[in-house]
């Protein structure tokens, strides 16, 4: 286990940075070219080691990915890979792939390392099985889960919870099913998958939460690939830490459902100025600057919980910096993500002299405006250890992290990037 040694910037920062390829529209390119037959280009692919391991299962399907270049003999040739598919650490791969396999005259089984059979994934069986698909899980809910085998037929999909993931999985499936699916949920989620699916003429938004499903055949396409919005969070965050320092991320997405933590920065006090300027197949991209200011605390309930769903524990360390008791409401599913994300933000918030308590749906914070020197363990959680970095950026000394190392799963070269940033005037 690696472990990195953060101290807080020695002055006030300004900087303005072109983000690594965002992680979720990489996997979504990726699958998608691989659905597609014919060669497909994808630019800017993020480089973490969860968009790898979507590459990988590809090949493993008889999809050639190299350099950006996807060759594929098109989802209805795909081959039986003949044992599990290993999806690593990314929860993203294993269930936009249940959804992408369902129709597959095969049986395949989608499997990850020991963090990942650990995540929720009956969530995937009910709205799966609406469309006839046949998802075994383990008894417990969990990796390894099986698929496949069965024809589709359209359906009308009501998904209970708002994740993107789910809605990406029906919508893969239901383009391989016999007549249209709608698919709802409640609101809050990313809708990166029904925006692509839309601009190749299979589907189309009904609502803000309903999206119709028209079977077809995905085209080979150019995807380029903005840069990663909750990777730019993490200089945000910091910048909102630091009167006066200022970060501008340039040409992210800025996807409605990625946005929730701009909204969040802006009522706890810093200032936020985003600008679209283009789009990539009909998601949009754009510039952002944070400018930090004085913070004061909030609550983040509701659909903006779940569209600032990766981005809560970093809430967490603004409330810790602001003032008044800041409380996250309404997101039991962080407790699913790649470590129990409840627990182990609560935990980090301690281990630096802060005060948090945890709650079933959530966590609150005590806003001291300050944070000490402490260890924290990043609990194998990429997220947990690029947020114990930005709690240095105002602590009273280092802040040293153990297991650093998982930062690779989303944002390989992160903490030099830190260093940068706060190294720029
Ligand atoms: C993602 C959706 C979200 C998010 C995850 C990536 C995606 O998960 O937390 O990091 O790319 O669709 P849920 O769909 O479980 O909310």
């Amino acid at each position: 286990m690696s472990e990195v040694v953060v101290s807080p910037p020695e002055h006030v920062f300004r900087a303005a940075i072109n983000l690594p390829g965002d992680k979720s529209l990489s996997h979504r390119a990726l699958i998608l070219a691989g659905m597609a037959e014919g060669e497909s280009r994808v630019a800017n692919l993020g480089p973490g080691e969860d968009v790898a391991a979507t590459a990988a299962v590809l090949a493993q399907l008889g999809v050639g990915v190299d350099d950006g270049v996807v060759r594929s003999p098109g989802v209805r040739a795909w081959r039986d890979p003949g044992g599990p598919l290993d999806c690593g650490n990314s929860g993203t791969t294993m269930r936009l792939l249940a959804g992408a396999l369902a129709a597959q005259p095969f049986r395949v089984t989608l499997d990850g390392d020991a963090s990942l059979r650990n995540r929720p994934m009956r969530r995937l069986i009910g709205p799966l099985a609406g469309l006839g698909a046949n998802v075994e899980t383990s008894p417990t809910g969990t990796p390894p889960i099986t698929t496949g085998d069965r024809a589709l037929a359209g359906s009308e999909i009501e998904v209970p919870i708002a994740s993107a993931q789910v809605r990406s999985a029906v919508a893969l499936a239901a383009i391989q099913a016999e007549g249209e699916s709608i698919v709802d949920s409640p609101p809050g989620f990313r809708d990166h998958t029904e925006r692509w699916l839309g601009a190749f003429g299979l589907g189309e938004r009904l609502s803000a939460t309903r999206f119709r499903v028209t079977p077809g055949a995905v085209p080979p396409a150019q995807y380029v690939i903005p840069g990663d919005t909750s990777s730019a969070a993490y200089l945000w965050a910091s910048a909102a830490i630091v009167p006066g320092a200022r970060v501008e991320t340039l040409g992210i997405s800025l996807n409605p459902g990625r946005l929730g933590f701009l909204q969040v920065l802006e009522a706890m006090g810093a200032r936020v100025e985003a600008e679209v300027t283009g789009a990539v197949l009909d998601d949009l991209v754009g510039d952002v600057i944070v400018e930090g200011r004085s913070l004061q605390a909030t609550k983040v309930e509701g659909p903006l919980a779940s569209a600032t769903i990766d981005e809560l524990p970093l809430v967490a360390v603004l409330g810790a910096y602001a003032e008044g008791i800041t409380v996250v409401a309404d997101a039991a599913d962080l407790a699913g993500k790649e470590s129990d994300r409840i627990g182990s933000t609560v935990e980090m918030i301690r281990a630096l002299g802060g005060g948090a308590e945890p709650a079933p749906d959530g966590f609150s914070v005590v806003g001291t405006g300050f944070l000490e020197s402490g260890t924290v363990h990043a609990a194998g959680d990429h997220r947990i250890a690029m947020c114990a970095a930005v709690a240095a950026s105002g602590a009273t000394g280092p802040v040293r992290i153990e297991g650093a190392e998982t930062a690779a799963v989303s944002w390989p070269g992160f903490f030099e990037e830190m260093e940068h940033v706060w190294s720029s005037r």
